[in-house]
């Protein structure tokens, strides 16, 4: 099977994707995968990669590669110098890319007029899980639990004690559209509130002000086989260091101490049981398909709350979806091997 593998991208995640990709590589058996590598730059540029050393590179000029449409895989290649080709075609296309340009039904709507296969989430449920404010209204009409939220556009200026009096302090906001935690900042004051509006519309146009949870964040690997039953792995559960708050992009890759994976997370078999059933009805609700890792809040209480759904979650040396799937008695392999088989059923 010839499986191009996309990474980088021009998200705020590129090197996130990075660490993503180059462990799928790594878990790609050789015998059975001709491996394709393509590094996305920043600009968004398709160029062509080697996986060398367990490392794929990462450069910023070179053979630029592009997929035909209607082509069902075939690829043409612009060199540098010289003249443009074609190279083999491609039998599926894997994007471990996360957030904007990748994440988001972008790449797979390429895809589908490329007419190639493509693992994982297709247009529809790609674009509706990337979306935390389209998400959580989904979710909400299919009778889950979320947190309280309040959206938030560029160009309305909503006023502190309106958003405080509805969801409390502290609170939560977020870009609409963004993933490990980038733009995201805990409000506990009406001058924190101004820095961290200006700091997630650097990030996107709408903004989510959410409720604080006080609650441990479990998560679930869902993974959809050929036939398009789901397989729900055992939750597992993310321990941040108190020194951050929350689980920020710097807890989770730039202090390598910054957070802990407990998997499977340590819950009564019915919150387990329960979480699992809740996963699968969230991944159905907005759409999904091949994969994604849902992400809750549990509480003493033991309410359980939808957080949110990544569609290509991250597969770094620190990520849970495929420690959560090991732990069910699914391996690094075996994952990439299923979510193959979904994208070319
Ligand atoms: N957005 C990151 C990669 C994750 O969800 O794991
Ligand atoms: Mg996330």
């Amino acid at each position: 099977t010839r499986i191009a593998v996309l990474f980088g991208g021009r998200s705020a995640e590129h090197d996130v994707s990075i660490m993503s990709a180059t462990n799928v590589m790594r878990a790609l058996d050789p015998e059975t995968y001709d491996l394709v590598p393509i590094f996305i730059t920043r600009d968004g540029r398709w160029i062509e990669s080697r996986f060398e050393a367990s490392r794929p590179t990462t450069p910023e000029t070179g053979t630029e590669l592009a997929l035909l449409p209607g082509g069902k895989g075939r690829m043409l290649a612009l060199p540098a110098e010289g003249p443009a080709g074609e190279i083999a075609a491609i039998d599926i296309l894997f994007p471990v890319l996360h957030g904007l340009f990748g994440e988001d039904g972008s790449v797979q709507g390429l895809a589908e007029a490329a007419g190639v296969a493509f693992v994982g989430c297709g247009i529809l449920g790609s674009a509706t899980a990337i979306d935390k404010d389209i998400a959580k209204r989904l979710l909400t009409e299919a009778g889950l639990p979320v947190a309280r939220a309040v959206t938030i556009a560029a160009g309305e200026a909503p006023s502190f004690a309106d958003i405080e009096g509805a969801l409390g302090l502290p609170l939560f906001l977020k870009p609409a559209r963004q993933g490990s935690s980038v733009g995201v900042s805990k409000v506990t004051s009406e001058a924190g509130f101004a820095a961290a509006l200006a700091e997630g519309f650097r990030h996107d146009t709408r903004l989510l002000a959410e409720e604080f949870i006080a609650g441990r964040e479990i998560e679930c690997a869902v993974l959809e086989d050929p036939k398009g039953e789901l397989f729900v792995s055992r939750p597992g559960e993310i321990v941040p260091a108190e020194r951050h708050g929350f689980y920020s992009y710097d807890a989770k890759y730039i202090d390598e101490t910054g957070a802990a994976l407990k998997v499977p997370a340590d819950l009564p078999a019915h919150l387990e049981a329960e979480i699992r059933t809740l996963a699968a009805k969230a991944f159905r609700a907005l759409g999904c398909d091949g994969m994604a890792r849902v992400d809750f809040f549990v509480t003493g209480e033991g309410r359980i709350l939808v957080n949110e759904l990544n569609t290509i979650p991250g597969f770094t040396d620190i990520s849970m979806y495929s420690k959560a799937m090991a732990a069910s008695g699914v391996g690094y392999a075996e994952v990439i091997d299923r979510l193959v088989q979904h994208g070319l059923a």
